[in-house]
């Protein structure tokens, strides 16, 4: 059901007037394009691996997720989408999806995730899986691998005998798909996933045009230890299994018919983070293949040094690479398309000779007349294309990214984009994704990045390791600012087989390795060298600073601190450019007078712990733990060291001179069950559960970061008689109106300065609606129902179409209803998912933290009511459907199209 304009509207719920929501999607493609330009030459030296960029069909998609019967929006906005499915903002040409909802009769409706949506245009696949990175020049290389688990001698070799190695695509991660284990290397902190070693063999073709050319192979994540032989050959280990690696397997390989053999070891030897890693090949892998003159990896550097309204200075540098073996005359054209893909301007070098075996960095300066400025609202993306010439020939394309924007840190005023001053609404991420494990899939960050946008984040902190290629990409598409952070300790353990064992040798080639793969994003607006470091020196962090600055001058480096109260911190802190405070809001005020020139922002706050549908009452006393082993939904359940939504909100908003806060954690992961152990696996931390279910605290961001009306009553509605229920209220409007069964309990005002709204009532069955107001007319309401007893599954996904791609994902979410279509809060019912057509089942979760059965199988108990089943596109195009079943109930089903990706 479409939201109409006029007064409050009721949406959905359980009435027959109930169905499901649709919304929009909005995401924004580009190409290529010319004009004016000058370019002076220079010298430069190549630096090594790793790779970059990220690029993708920009298709959008929305996100419509959770459904949940018993609760109803309303809104009387003219047609504005109210609680439901979430959508990128400010995209132009993005295809939406729409996603029909509910299960028998249409009832059930969405609440979820919503955003100030943009138009609906409810056709087309999603998008999925970035084409390639490194200046978009990669293949796909993730298929036709073959794995093993556990150490196996000679598996390097050519001849060595695979045949009984299971035959898997990557991205993979053996992590997953293992039992957890109470007795785990890895910990509480790892979420008892086991680690240790595998291998992985690929025997494949090259094609014979390849001669005389440069075969490039690119991992973008092996976690951990790994290292790679061609044809038996060891090619090198890269222990950091968060950094991107590349090797060149030219002088390795055979063409034509004959087949090469590369192989990979891996070796987990927990504990090696301290939060979920995965482990295996779990990021895409690519071939590059590049005339001996090329671009190096990562070896265009776009910055944007003077921008004004009226014109925007590119200057792009680029590192050619010779290895022929004679010298050769070069050119360089450069050409910059904007978001609509016309060319804007270009630039070509004169010619200049490159020696046999050498590298040299051309420079250019090019003007963008009327640049359209990104940001978090309206994301113009660019795009580069660097084009090298010998003879006249081109020999070399490549493509990155470009958003025309300036971001600046005062000690004053916080933070500033395109010199508008913007609080960092942030979220520290783990790179995990649920039940799909640590094995990266675009749609599956994709979901994140959109539920996270919807709640009014405008950026992400990757804690604690460069993140996934992807990431940025998708950062870049919607409007995401984001904390690029490279590590987690230094030189000092945190864990026994961390970082600390490599990070004197391999600090530099990591880090660089980040900057240079991540720094033509635009949405990258800082660097961090590390997260509440074990004793620092500020010789480490002289040197960290000046490895970032030898890569790139236009970025603040940071770090994320706790304790500036120490005298060792606070002259490492003199070091960097920006001062992150963990959990030390109480220090912003005299830090702030002491140190007036640094610059300050919560790089982690908060840590209150939460889970989906649970209360623990008071509702205003802290409750850490319980004996259920969950954590209460009122804002009341924090650990020691952390504070409150509300607290930590409230330390922030008040305060100009603080640039913002990355909240611990906008998703749970894996790992940390802080405050519970074994069976507890996954974390309490996060806003919105492992499944991708906002949790109510969502809504309370949403009520402080966003404007669209919204209003959100907590908790559920099936308590017994005699019981006086708190009932609190999140909602951005002026004052808030809450009913029972009708009978008015009385309107209350945020105006006060009050964050949520809170009511005492005495329970009774039936109904409890609150009425959001701006001024005297009501704009948004939202009713909890009391639920009877479970009678069906109702089935809702995010999308209605996917990309029969064999990578893109539908997310399907399953909730227990009674008769009359309310959900059912309290239900923990078993549910069989099954799938038939063209799509398979690959995770299946409901967001219980001290859930320890298998993500990868197809049962699960519903949490709360609600539990998820993550299907994936076999690569056939055709109908899926989506089946739950549970004994006792009726059924639910769901259907969905894959159809062929348009070019
Ligand atoms: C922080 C740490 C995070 C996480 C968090 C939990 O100190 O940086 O990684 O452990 O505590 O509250």
């Amino acid at each position: 059901m479409a939201a109409t304009g006029g007064v409050t509207t009721a949406r959905g719920g359980a009435t027959s007037s109930g169905g499901a929501t649709t919304e929009t999607g909005g995401i924004m493609t580009t190409t290529g394009g010319t004009t004016t330009a000058t370019a002076p030459g220079g010298q430069g030296g190549g630096l090594g691996a790793s790779v970059a960029q990220g690029g993708s069909g920009g298709l959008g998609g929305n996100v419509a997720q959770s459904g949940s019967g018993g609760r109803s929006a309303s809104v009387a906005q003219g047609g504005s989408a109210g609680r439901s499915a979430s959508a990128a903002q400010g995209g132009t040409s993005g295809q939406g999806g729409v996603v029909a909802g509910a299960g028998a009769g249409g009832q059930g409706i969405r609440d979820a995730a919503v955003l100030d949506a943009g138009p609906v245009t409810p056709t087309g696949p999603g998008p999925v899986q970035t084409p390639a990175y490194n200046g978009l020049r990669g293949q796909d290389f993730n298929s036709g691998w073959r794995f093993n688990r556990g150490d196996v001698t000679g598996a390097q070799n050519v001849d060595f005998d695979d045949s009984t190695w299971r035959g898997l695509s990557v991205p993979h991660d053996w992590s997953i798909e293992l039992a957890f284990n109470q007795k785990s290397p890895a910990g509480s902190g790892g979420g008892y996933a086991d680690g240790g070693i595998g291998w992985y063999r690929k025997t494949f073709t090259l094609d014979q045009t390849y001669s005389g050319k440069k075969i490039l192979i690119e991992f973008d994540g092996v976690y951990m230890n790994s290292q790679v032989w061609i044809n038996g050959t060891s090619l090198g280990t890269r222990p950091y299994g968060y950094s991107s690696i590349e090797y060149d397997l030219t002088p390795y390989v055979s063409l034509g018919s004959t087949g090469n053999v590369i192989a990979v070891r891996v070796n987990n030897n927990q504990p090696t983070s301290r939060w979920y890693s995965g482990s295996g090949i779990y990021r895409n892998v690519w071939l590059t293949v590049v005339n001996p003159v090329h671009v190096t990896n990562s070896g265009v550097f776009v910055t944007t040094p003077t921008v004004s309204s009226s014109s925007a200075t590119v200057s792009v540098s680029t590192e050619v690479q010779n290895q022929s073996t004679s010298s050769q005359s070069v050119t360089v054209t450069t050409t910059i398309s904007d978001p609509g893909g016309a060319s804007v301007a270009t630039n070509t070098n004169p010619a200049s000779d490159i020696g046999a075996d050498s590298t040299a960095t051309v420079s250019q300066s090019l003007t963008v007349p009327n640049p359209q400025l990104w940001s978090t609202t309206s994301p113009s993306r660019y795009q580069v294309k660097v084009e090298v010439k010998v003879g006249g020939a081109t020999v070399d394309t490549y493509l990155t990214p470009l958003g025309i924007r300036t971001a600046s840190f005062s000690a004053t005023g916080g933070f500033s984009l395109n010199g508008q001053t913007t609080k960092l609404r942030g979220v520290c991420m783990h790179h995990d994704l649920g039940a799909l494990g640590s094995a990266i899939n675009y749609r599956a960050i994709e979901r994140q990045v959109e539920i996270m946008k919807a709640m009014g984040v405008n950026a992400i902190r990757t804690s604690h390791n460069p993140p996934a290629p992807e990431l940025l990409d998708i950062c870049d598409r919607q409007g995401i600012l984001v904390m690029d952070e490279a590590f987690d300790c230094w030189e000092t353990q945190k864990v026994s087989n961390d970082y600390h064992l490599y990070f004197k040798q391999w600090a530099q080639t990591d880090l660089q390795a980040l900057v240079r793969r991540d720094r033509n994003h635009p949405s990258v607006i800082m660097w961090s060298v590390g997260n509440e470091i074990p004793s620092p020196t500020t010789s480490t962090a002289t040197n960290l600073k000046n490895w970032v600055l030898a890569v790139d001058t236009t970025r603040p480096v940071t770090w994320a601190s706790v304790n500036t109260s120490n005298a060792t911190n606070q002259s490492v802190a003199a070091v960097f450019d920006l001062q992150g405070y963990n959990y030390s809001e109480g220090r912003y005020d005299q830090d702030h007078s002491a140190h007036s020139s640094w610059k300050l922002f919560g790089s982690e706050t908060s840590s209150a712990v939460r889970s989906r549908g649970i209360y623990h009452t008071p509702a205003t006393q802290k409750i850490l733990t319980s004996s259920d082993t969950q954590c209460s939904s009122y804002d009341n359940s924090v650990v020691s060291w952390g504070s409150s939504a509300e607290s930590s909100y409230k330390n922030d908003v008040n305060r100009s001179f603080i640039a913002g806060q990355f909240i611990w954690t906008g998703f749970d992961y894996i790992g940390e069950p802080t405050p519970y152990g074994w069976p507890a696996k996954s974390s309490y931390f996060g806003i919105v559960d492992t499944a991708g279910f906002p949790k109510d605290i969502y809504y309370f961001y949403q009520s402080r970061w966003t404007t669209t009306p919204m209003v959100h009553v907590l908790p559920h509605w099936n308590w017994s008689t005699g019981t006086t229920v708190t009932v609190f209220v999140y909602s951005n409007c002026d004052s808030v109106e809450l009913f029972l069964n009708g009978v008015s309990q009385g309107s209350k005002t945020l105006a006060s300065g009050a964050v949520h709204l809170e009511w005492n009532v005495a329970w009774a069955s039936g109904t409890v609606r609150a009425e959001g107001k701006r001024g005297d007319a009501v704009v948004v309401s939202e009713e909890v129902k009391t639920a009877g007893a479970a009678a069906k599954v109702a089935l809702s996904a995010d999308r209605s179409i996917i990309s029969a791609d064999g990578k893109d994902l539908v997310f399907v979410t399953a909730d227990i209803q009674d008769a009359d279509g309310i959900l059912v809060p309290t239900a923990a019912t078993a549910l069989s998912f099954s799938v038939s057509g063209p799509g398979e089942i690959v995770g299946v979760d409901n967001g219980n933290a001290i859930d320890t059965s298998s993500y990868k199988g197809t049962t699960r108990n519903a949490f709360s009511g609600k539990a998820l089943a993550i299907v994936k596109s076999t690569g056939a195009a055709g109908q899926i459907a989506v089946t739950a079943s549970s004994s006792g109930l009726t059924s639910g089903s769901i259907s969905l199209s894959a159809q062929a990706r348009e070019p």
